[in-house]
């Protein structure tokens, strides 16, 4: 069975909000709002498509920006995904949905919709903009009418992390299909995630006690427990256990980067990880991305480097989260700042 690569396009800065904690805007809130043109867009296509073909894969598009919406030629790309019969899912916000565009989307065969939930109501207006908590939930239900997955993402900090047990509860009660959350990504001023290791790994226990009750009762919810934290969690409580063979140097899970995953920029500019600030392996209208795959890459995939993780057991299935540990000083192979876990 060929393996999924999934690209996660960036096709315009435009949006309508400016997140406090945005890596789009945190250095310069008056930056320049890029986009591609449409015949960028054509291009970057055929370049991730070529990109398949040479590995084997099956493409896999997250289009995002901003909000996609925004960009004069969103539909034109959706209508390309389809002649294609590409499966894609939209990162985007709730302000320019309703039913129509929910069902104009799910006709050019949107899987999943994405929205964001950065705290319960004051928390997140202050984050991004008053109103934008209520219009969140309530768009909610206009994606799943539709026919699309509703997919629920909260980014934590140190001023969000409290709130993090209400907004599980509030994303179950408006019925979302996915919730999962990550952490922020210190990427402007601010260098800390303002964490400390001990009370992440409490809130990974206090959600896995909700998850499992809301499990029980039967909630529609399915959560997803992207940060790779969780393994070392799951680790230690025996829910996970290294395989009894395994073979030598072998990845087998944990962060995508360097695997099966790549950002597009609405410059062209092709990142390892958006969330790694200087991650910028080349540019899609200047370079193959077959042959950045295996040259610029290689270094995201040199993991004796990991300064931390290269003596941890669970070096095959974990990592934590370099791009929250470069936040700090660009060192993309230092220790992840919320692993608790002591290694020697
Ligand atoms: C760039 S936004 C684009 C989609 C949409 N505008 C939204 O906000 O959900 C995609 C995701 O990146 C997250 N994000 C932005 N800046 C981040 C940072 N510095 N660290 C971690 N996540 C970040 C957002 O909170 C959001 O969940
Ligand atoms: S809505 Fe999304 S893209 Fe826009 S500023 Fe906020 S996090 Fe960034
Ligand atoms: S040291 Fe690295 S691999 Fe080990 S638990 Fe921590 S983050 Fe995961």
């Amino acid at each position: 069975m060929k393996q999924y690569f999934s690209f996660q396009w960036h096709i315009t800065d435009e949006c309508d909000q400016r997140c406090k904690h945005c890596y789009i805007f945190s250095e310069d809130n008056c930056k320049k709002l890029d986009s591609m043109s449409w015949e960028q867009m054509q291009e970057t296509f055929h370049n991730c498509l070529d990109f398949c073909k040479v590995y084997d894969r099956l493409p896999y598009f997250y289009i995002t920006g901003g909000d996609p919406i925004l960009h004069p030629d969103f539909w034109k790309l959706l209508e390309l995904m389809k002649e294609n019969g590409i499966p894609f899912t939209i990162l985007g916000n709730p302000f320019h949905l309703d039913d129509a565009v929910c069902q104009r989307l799910k006709e050019y065969g949107c899987e999943k919709y994405q929205l964001s939930l950065d705290g319960m109501r004051e928390t997140h207006d202050w984050f991004r903009k008053p109103g934008s908590f209520d219009i969140s939930l309530e768009k909610i239900g206009c994606i799943k009418r539709a026919g699309i997955r509703a997919v629920v993402m909260t980014t934590v900090s140190g001023t969000n992390i409290d709130e993090i047990p209400d907004i599980i509860d509030a994303v179950v009660e408006q019925k979302a299909d996915v919730f999962a959350f990550a952490r922020y990504c210190p990427t402007s001023g601010e260098k800390e995630v303002g964490i400390e290791p001990v009370r992440y790994r409490k809130l990974l226990e206090d959600c896995d006690r909700k998850f499992r009750k809301y499990e029980a009762e039967g909630c529609e919810t399915y959560f997803n427990k992207k940060d790779h934290l969780w393994t070392l969690y799951e680790y230690e409580t025996g829910a996970f256990r290294i395989p009894e063979t395994v073979e030598e140097g072998m990845i087998y899970g944990g962060c995508n980067c360097g695997n099966c995953h790549l950002t597009i920029l609405p410059t062209g500019d092709i990142f390892a990880c958006r969330r790694v600030q200087n991650s910028k392996v080349g540019n899609v209208f200047t370079d193959r991305i077959a042959d950045v795959w295996i040259c610029q890459m290689e270094k995201y995939r040199d993991y004796a480097r990991f300064e931390k993780c290269s003596k941890c057991e669970l070096l095959a299935w974990c990592r934590g989260c370099p791009a929250v540990a470069s936040g700090r000083d660009g060192n993309f192979y230092a220790a992840d700042p919320q692993c608790w876990k002591e290694v020697v």
